[in-house]
């Protein structure tokens, strides 16, 4: 059977066609009504009329409500004046099921009470686009791996240890034992990077994130590549390239649903590799030097991270961190002990730390002493240390959080709206 998409509309000009979906919304007249269809792709402007449509079809106009669903068939036509360029005269409409007055209108609604009616408010047009570029950069997202020789090695979900401190662990009980839901496919994207020389991990991660803040969710996505025999330069020049491949890829496919979101198209054509690299160092300095008092060794905050990354048009990279705020898992600087070989990036218009990654400890009495000094055994990261028994490598990856990409890219101003069903500290339903 022929499905139609409006998405399509351009190639169906002059067909009768049949579009499945739901009443947006309309308008009534006397001897014609005007039904705005929702299907998933679009909305189409129906025309129905009491010459054209059958006597049914339009004494539906009393009954309808918002959100019944409804099959209409039609001509199509191109309308200039119509919304997306197109519009149906309808011959046929019918109604599948009536729905009850729908909680989401046209007034100003409170983001609690948008939020508590998720399911529902998905269907809006700005929630849809939102979707509609997250599709995007996921699709953008495996499509750079897959082109570039990585192999996808997922990831447990529960694990027996920590990757990112133990401060914001959920554990659960797995059978008797303790388990914790992932922080990070890192240590076993590692294991799979020995195994095939470049790999990707790309999944939901967990952190008990006890902040309420524009840019944490407790429950995220990550995408987290490893990759053999590379050091932080090389980890950089992908970093760099991976994000303007994603940026390039929306500015191509998402034009409509960015003008529905009036993003400023021009601040994203500016996202062009190389991006600047300055190390945490110089990056205390541009704090000082805009009147900000910070002690090096602290880390960055929030605004921190906007002056920052105010100094440019693109994201910046800032590397070598001291090594006492960062992970265990990172090399220290062969220059400097107190640096670690990490890397952030940080986005730009003050959306922050968007990328976070390292080269990785290829000594193993570095690791176990470090092991140690997190309060942590040999035992806990048995395996992991393994790794550098048995062939150690140079070696680096980092991880992309895809929500705080997707908010940067559409321009939002919290990262709630990002996800289709948000977990949050105070959110767990829908
Ligand atoms: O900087 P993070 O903690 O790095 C890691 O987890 C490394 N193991 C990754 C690696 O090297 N393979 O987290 C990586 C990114 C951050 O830069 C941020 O974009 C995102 O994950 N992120 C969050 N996004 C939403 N809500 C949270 N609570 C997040 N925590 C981190
Ligand atoms: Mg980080």
């Amino acid at each position: 059977m022929k499905e139609y998409f409006i998405q399509n509309a351009q190639d169906y000009v002059g067909q009768t066609v049949t579009l499945k979906g739901w009443a947006y919304s309309f308008r009534k007249g006397g001897k014609i009504w005007f039904l705005q269809l929702r299907d998933g792709t679009g909305i189409m402007q129906c025309v129905v009329t009491k010459f054209d449509a059958d006597e049914a079809s339009f004494e539906l106009k009393n009954v309808i409500t918002q959100e019944s669903s409804v099959i209409v068939t039609g001509e199509i036509k191109a309308e200039p004046r119509s919304p997306g360029g197109y519009e149906m005269l309808a011959a046929k409409v019918e109604l599948v099921s009536l729905a009850d007055e729908y909680p989401i209108s046209k007034k100003d609604h409170g983001t609690d009470f948008l939020m508590d009616n998720r399911h529902l408010w998905l269907r809006s047009k700005r929630q849809h686009a939102i979707m509609r570029i997250r599709h995007t950069i996921v699709k953008a997202i495996r499509d750079f791996f897959d082109d570039r020789e990585f192999t996808l090695i997922d990831t447990p979900i529960f694990q027996q240890a920590a990757t990112e401190g133990t401060a914001t662990l959920f554990s659960t009980d797995y059978f008797g034992e303790k388990a914790y839901l992932t922080q990070s496919g890192q240590l076993y994207g590692e294991a799979g990077a020995a195994a095939f020389g470049k790999i990707y991990c790309f999944g939901p991660t967990f952190r008990a994130e006890k902040s309420r803040t524009r840019r944490h969710l407790t429950e995220f996505w990550m995408v987290e590549p490893e990759m053999a025999y590379y050091d932080l330069d090389m980890n950089m020049d992908l970093a760099e390239e991976f994000v303007s491949y994603i940026v390039a890829q929306v500015l191509e496919h998402r034009q409509p649903e960015l003008q529905t979101l009036d993003r400023d198209i021009s601040k994203l054509e500016a996202v062009q590799a190389p991006f600047p690299r300055i190390s945490y160092t110089d990056a205390v300095k541009v704090l000082t030097e805009n009147g900000v008092e910070f002690k090096w060794g602290a880390d960055f905050g929030a605004t921190d991270e906007t002056i920052i990354s105010n100094q440019f048009d693109r994201p910046v990279m800032v590397h070598r961190y001291p090594s006492a705020i960062k992970a265990f898992y990172m090399k220290r600087d062969p220059e400097d002990d107190k640096q670690a070989m990490a890397l952030d990036m940080l986005a730009p218009e003050g959306y922050g730390e968007i990328i976070g990654g390292s080269q990785r400890e290829d000594d193993i009495e570095a690791l176990i002493r470090r092991i140690k000094e997190d309060g942590a055994t040999e035992e806990d990261y048995a395996w992991y240390l393994d790794l550098r028994r048995y062939g150690s490598f140079p070696h680096s990856g980092f991880g992309l959080g895809l929500e705080r990409v997707v908010a940067w890219i559409c321009g939002l101003k919290h990262i709630r709206e990002t996800i289709p069903f948000p977990r949050t500290i105070n959110r767990l339903n829908p």
